[in-house]
């Protein structure tokens, strides 16, 4: 019987190039560099000052195909995960179609910074059921809009880009050595969903609203949730964190990403850290950390690699894969 993995064949990213650094914003709200760098390990982030969400998944999307040495005729899906689409409706993603001329069936997800593990997950499933051959998964935010500037307690931790993943069906043996998602284990618990969330809607308040989060508490279930859910996908497969090549988790706070390294065992050299160039970049955040690493030549093909999210909803996921 054939067994079919979805392999990363394709790569992509951009980060639009205005920086505001963390004494930029000290100006502007009472903050200082030094709080900052110590609660988040944030030092600057990049900030779009006219680029749309989906004029940022197209520039990921093109750098991905060309790492792809494909076509946008090659791609027969396209899913966008964000919490910023440009429009209401059409989705940001056949926005993104249209301008790269994909013919493919095309849609958006919503799972905030969990929203790339979400999408890798859908993405698997539906190469995997043979609805698609080449899916283009893209992670898109300009948080910028949503974020109220003068709250000290939440601009200083996001930032806006985009990366992008092409995932192909591939042959395989169904064995750990393959190449491709190995595994996925998605979560939610939607009765903590009022520790993040917009303060408007447009079914509620006719706008987009601002972010509004209780952060310690946040910092608490992301600290639990990412262990558990990381532990629990590293026994289904008889593994631990000496196995793993490679833990890119989502980029919220160092503190964060520390403290789950830790509980599962892994030395830093081997977490890729972006959070202090990038910030918080929501569902745009894994696959930004993820090319950089390539490109630093950290992470190299046939790697074993851990990701891990969470973030509004409560939602939260890991994915194992081999690139
Ligand atoms: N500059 C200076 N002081 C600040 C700032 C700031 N930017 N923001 C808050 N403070 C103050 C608070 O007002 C508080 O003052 P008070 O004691 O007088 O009331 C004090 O600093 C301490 O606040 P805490 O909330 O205890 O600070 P903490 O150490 O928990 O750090 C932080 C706050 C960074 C928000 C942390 O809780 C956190 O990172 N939480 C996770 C939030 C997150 O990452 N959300 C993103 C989406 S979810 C995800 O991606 C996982």
């Amino acid at each position: 019987m054939t067994f079919i993995r979805s392999k990363v064949v394709g790569l992509g990213s951009y980060l639009p190039s205005k920086v505001i650094s963390n004494n930029e914003l000290s100006r502007t709200v009472d903050t200082s560099d030094e709080w900052i760098r110590e609660r988040t390990g944030i030092v600057q982030r990049h900030i779009s000052e006219t680029e749309t969400t989906a004029e940022m998944g197209i520039k990921a999307a093109q750098n991905a195909l060309i790492d792809a040495h494909l076509l946008s005729s090659d791609i027969d899906a396209l899913i966008v995960a964000t919490s910023t689409p440009d429009l209401t409706l059409p989705s940001t993603a056949t926005l993104i179609a249209s301008a790269l001329k994909i013919k493919g069936f095309a849609f958006d997800i919503s799972a905030a910074c969990s929203g790339f593990v979400y999408g890798l997950t859908i993405a698997d499933a539906l190469l995997k059921t043979g609805s698609a051959r080449r899916i283009l998964l893209i992670g898109s935010e300009r948080l910028s809009k949503i974020i109220d500037w003068t709250d000290r307690n939440t601009c200083v931790l996001f930032g806006d880009g985009a990366g992008a993943f092409i995932l192909e069906a591939s042959e395989a043996i169904g064995s750990l050595a393959d190449e491709g998602i190995l595994d996925t284990l998605l979560c939610a618990d939607a009765q903590e969903y009022h520790l993040l969330h917009t303060s408007g809607g447009i079914a509620s308040t006719g706008t987009s609203g601002v972010i509004q989060m209780n952060g310690r508490e946040v910092f608490r279930h992301a600290v639990m949730k990412l262990e558990d859910v990381a532990l629990e996908i590293l026994k289904r497969h008889s593994l631990t964190g000496d196995d793993i090549d490679w833990f890119i988790p989502h980029q919220a706070n160092a503190r964060i990403i520390d403290s789950t390294a830790k509980r599962l065992g892994l030395s830093s050299g081997k977490v890729i850290m972006t959070v202090h160039q990038h910030a918080n970049t929501s569902a745009a955040s894994i696959p930004l950390a993820f090319e950089q690493a390539v490109k630093e030549k950290k992470v190299k093909k046939g790697d074993l690699i851990l990701l891990d999210a969470m973030g509004a909803g409560l939602t939260w996921g890991a994915v194992l894969l081999r690139y």
